[in-house]
């Protein structure tokens, strides 16, 4: 690990200037140590961001050290307390939910100790507790499948069922803002039910049957909307278990693009899925060691991109370009 650099003065609003001139160290990527506060591995992304994050780590010779909190802010709160009280150079954070950070991140900017937002965001109120936030425009990705929606179905009625993701996640609340913006002026479609599923394929399942229950065996339902392809993937189950037909008689459109998801379109179970990079920390990685080296502050957002796929996409292709990165 190296010496620790004034980070507090670099995350007030005397920016770039103050911070060149108060960085002493030169460091270089393979003496840096991050820990990083995981959420768990409730889905298929979250497998693939934890890989692709030791990958990306290994590749700049950074040591990384991940805590996996199993769903639990507190666990995530005790993991940043363990990595200020070790010295880190730096902290990842994928906040579970985006509340309750103040006092846990506070500390980490006393103890001049970068942190770096993956994948979720926090209460705009905590925006001078970190250096950047890596994440994708949630709510365009809602946006951009409710915009999918809209288009498909043209002036059918369609009833929409949607299975949110965590409650209290920044990406479960921007991506059902983003739905519902965009299907907004079109009065034929209409989200029905709206439940979470916690992230999960298990819990999506189980939410899709007492949806499927609740309108009269399924046939009242449209299409489903999910906040990740693996609450669909479980949906897709209960439909087909339910004598329904997914991606014919009732269209689905997602998030995340991971792999299993094109196995379903290539089946033609499944219809459309917004892209979510399980690359986060390569960014965070560049503009930790940047802001290590010479002071060079990030941009409080790195944004990753978005990227409609659908069933016309070739999906066995883009399954087997996806298959082996540890979704
Ligand atoms: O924060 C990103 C979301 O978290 C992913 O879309 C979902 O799969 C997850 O676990």
């Amino acid at each position: 690990m190296t010496a620790r650099t004034p980070v507090s003065s670099c995350l007030t609003a005397l920016g770039l200037s103050l911070a060149m001139m108060a960085l002493p160290v030169a460091a270089v990527a393979a003496d840096l140590t991050v820990g990083f506060s995981q959420i768990g591995s409730e889905s298929g992304w979250r497998a693939a961001e934890t890989t692709v994050s030791k990958a990306e780590a290994e590749k700049r010779g950074i040591t990384l050290k991940i805590a996996d909190a199993q769903q639990k802010q507190e666990n995530q709160i005790k993991a940043i307390r363990a990595f200020v009280a070790q010295g880190v150079d730096a902290i990842f954070l994928a906040p579970v939910v985006s509340t309750g950070w103040e006092t846990v991140l506070a500390e980490a900017k006393e103890a001049e100790i970068p942190v770096v937002l993956l994948d979720r965001d926090i209460d705009p109120s905590g925006k001078d507790l970190y250096l950047t936030a890596v994440t994708s425009d949630s709510v365009h990705e809602g946006r951009v499948a409710g915009e999918w929606l809209v288009k498909t179905v043209g002036d059918k009625t369609c009833n929409v069922v949607e299975l949110q993701g965590t409650v209290g996640a920044s990406v479960a609340t921007n991506r059902k803002k983003g739905f519902e913006e965009g299907i907004a002026g079109h009065a034929n479609v209409t989200i029905v039910r709206s439940q979470t599923g916690e992230f999960t394929r298990a819990k999506g399942k189980e939410v899709m049957e007492s949806f499927i229950k609740a309108e009269g065996g399924g046939k009242s339902i449209c299409a489903v909307y999910a906040h990740n392809d693996d609450m669909m993937v479980g949906a897709i189950q209960a439909m087909k278990e339910a004598g329904l037909k997914p991606g014919s008689e009732i269209l689905t459109v997602s998030i995340d693009a991971v792999p299993d998801i094109f196995k379903a379109m290539a089946a033609g179970e499944a219809n459309a899925t917004v892209e979510l990079t399980p690359n986060m920390a390569g960014p965070a990685f560049d503009a930790v060691v940047a802001f290590k080296e010479n002071g060079t502050v990030p941009p409080k957002w790195i944004q990753t991109e978005s990227k409609l796929y659908t069933s016309a996409d070739d999906p066995m292709k883009v399954y087997e370009s996806k298959k082996d990165l540890g979704y």
